[in-house]
């Protein structure tokens, strides 16, 4: 064969390559609202910058008829390119080959593009839309899965993992996914279950359907699987280029630095309204975090799950930052089971990859109930105790009102490590509210009085005299500083330049037992 001849062989062969299942079938995906492999690829990467591994691959099956069904690249394309200029990987299933379900050669790849994301300390991305295990596999299909799954845990806080879920999801597929970083759906068109509708009628009788059971808004808001929901995959896709504009590549690196652009004008005199004169009204915290934060642009993470916590990235002064604040608007901003795990997972996050946390803090406590207390939320709220007291990075709080019992042990306080903890005059360290407190400790007192109503008051003035401010913490050293509420940015640029070069460890151990 000439040289000639074998350049339009090869040239045939990556043709054919790019058809996947064929055009009949990418036809059927693009109608169902889905685009293909290669074109997410395309607008997940920088242009061009994409390049194909082991696009000759197939599977080894002889069963059930797949020998004579062999389709280049078997139904996934891998290979790595660049996002905003850097290194990353990638995987796309391709549902038009045996709806992207994965074989052992599938797998091979998937764990190919792993390792190398791992050896060369650069984020992976998988985009999922696979219909599971390859039936005519079997057990190497199984394995298939159990070899990226330990990846994806021995990859856990080495390299940022994404999963990008654009189709159907389902049985032990999900827990890939389910151990990265962060997880992307798509309303209508991404699903992700353990067990499907059909199987739920079966055991439970409960009629449900696929988006009911485990569709992008379901898991953005209910599960928590989910951190990010869609209305389309361009949507998705762009999101996932931005979010990797806070992360670094590796644990060994820093994030890229920011712009440093200044907030909306104005902003360091709106944070003066903010906070109402009344200690029981709300105000949203998204509102202080953006007359703060650079550009007043924080990318809110989980927005949709356990709302009375937030957790997010944005940029100080270039710096890149994890904001986890209470939420005053949402529940009062207590903290609860889905908020704990939700602020725990966030925080590790960021204590492994070099993410300086900046707490922003109003909270009244944890919440009350015997749902809570059944569900665990002893066991729960000390994730987030945990997570705060073992992570390294820099670590800064500013406290705006409330910082009520252990809740204001939990969120960054000092004695678990903050490094800079302010508190604005509004700020409130206190053991419980002053209702609470008052009767409490003169229930006695107040039960005998003439007017039980007017001597409530009067002990909660006094008790609120007392204890309702920040200098009391201040005189012990507890806050750094009581600040006014303009000069907020500028004090935590300096904190986060201050603490640039922090060094810090914990006791050496194999790992820590969070309480899981
Ligand atoms: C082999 C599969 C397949 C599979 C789909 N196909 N799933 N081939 N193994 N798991 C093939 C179909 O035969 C079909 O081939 C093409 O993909 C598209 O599938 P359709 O059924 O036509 O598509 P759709 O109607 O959209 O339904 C999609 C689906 C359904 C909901 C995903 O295909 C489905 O239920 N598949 C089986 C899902 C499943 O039970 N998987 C195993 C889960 S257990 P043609 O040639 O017609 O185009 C699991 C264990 C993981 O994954 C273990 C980890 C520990």
């Amino acid at each position: 064969m000439s040289m000639q001849d074998r350049l339009n062989e090869l040239s045939s062969l990556r043709e054919e390559s790019r058809m996947g299942g064929g055009e009949a079938r990418l036809r059927a995906q693009h109608e169902r609202g889905k685009l293909s492999a290669r074109e997410r690829i395309d607008l997940l990467l920088d242009d061009d910058s994409f390049v194909e591994l082991d696009r000759f691959v197939t599977h080894r099956s002889t069963d059930f008829g797949l020998e004579d069904q062999k389709i280049l690249g078997d139904g996934v394309v891998t290979g790595y390119g660049t996002v905003h200029g850097r290194l990353v990987f990638v995987f796309s299933q391709d549902f038009t080959v045996f709806g992207g379900s994965l074989s052992g050669a599938h797998a091979e790849k998937i764990v190919k593009v792993q390792e190398l994301a791992l050896k060369n300390g650069a984020p992976i991305i998988g985009l999922n839309d696979s219909g599971g295990a390859r039936i005519q596999e079997g057990v190497v299909s199984l394995g298939g899965y159990a070899d990226i799954f330990l990846r994806n845990t021995l990859a856990s806080g080495v390299i940022p993992q994404i999963s990008v879920i654009l189709g159907p999801c389902a049985g032990g597929a999900v827990y890939s996914p389910a151990i990265t970083d962060f997880v992307f759906m798509v309303r209508g068109t991404s699903y992700m279950f353990v067990t499907g509708p059909n199987v739920v009628k079966t055991v439970t009788h409960e009629d449900i359907d696929m988006e009911g059971l485990g569709g992008a808004d379901v898991h953005a808001s209910k599960s928590g699987v989910a951190h990010f929901a869609h209305d389309s995959e361009p949507e998705a896709l762009e999101a996932v280029r931005e979010l990797l504009r806070f992360l670094p590549q590796n644990n060994t690196e820093s994030s890229p630095a920011g712009s440093g652009e200044e907030p909306a004008e104005g902003a360091a005199e709106r944070l003066l309204a903010l906070v109402p004169d009344n200690p029981n009204k709300p105000y949203d915290m998204v509102e202080v975090i953006r007359c703060i934060v650079d550009g007043g642009h924080f990318q809110e993470v989980h927005q949709s799950f356990g709302g009375n916590l937030l957790v997010g990235f944005a940029h100080l002064g270039g710096h890149a930052v994890g904001v986890v604040a209470n939420q005053p608007a949402v529940l009062a901003g207590v903290l609860d089971i889905d908020a704990s795990v939700k602020g725990a997972r966030f925080v590790r996050f960021c204590d492994a990859f070099n993410i300086p946390l900046v707490v922003f803090e109003d909270v009244p406590g944890f919440l009350p109930g015997v749902a809570q207390e059944h569900g665990g939320i002893i066991r729960e709220g000390a994730k987030l105790l945990f997570a705060f007291a073992e992570a390294t990075v820099p670590k800064v709080t500013v406290i705006t009102r409330k910082a009520y019992g252990g809740a204001y042990d939990v969120m960054n306080s000092k004695h678990i490590r903050g490094d800079l903890n302010l508190g604005w005059p509004t700020a409130e360290i206190a053991v419980m509210g002053p209702k609470g407190a008052v009767e409490i400790l003169f229930r006695r007192e107040i039960a005998q009085a003439e007017n039980p109503e007017a001597a409530t008051e009067e002990k909660i003035q006094e008790y609120r005299e007392m204890f309702a401010h920040p200098y009391i913490a201040a005189s012990r050293g507890y806050l750094d500083d009581v600040i006014d509420p303009r000069e907020t940015r500028d004090r935590l640029i300096s904190g986060l330049d201050m603490l640039r070069n922090k060094r810090d460890q914990n006791p050496p151990s194999k790992h820590g037992n969070i309480p899981l």
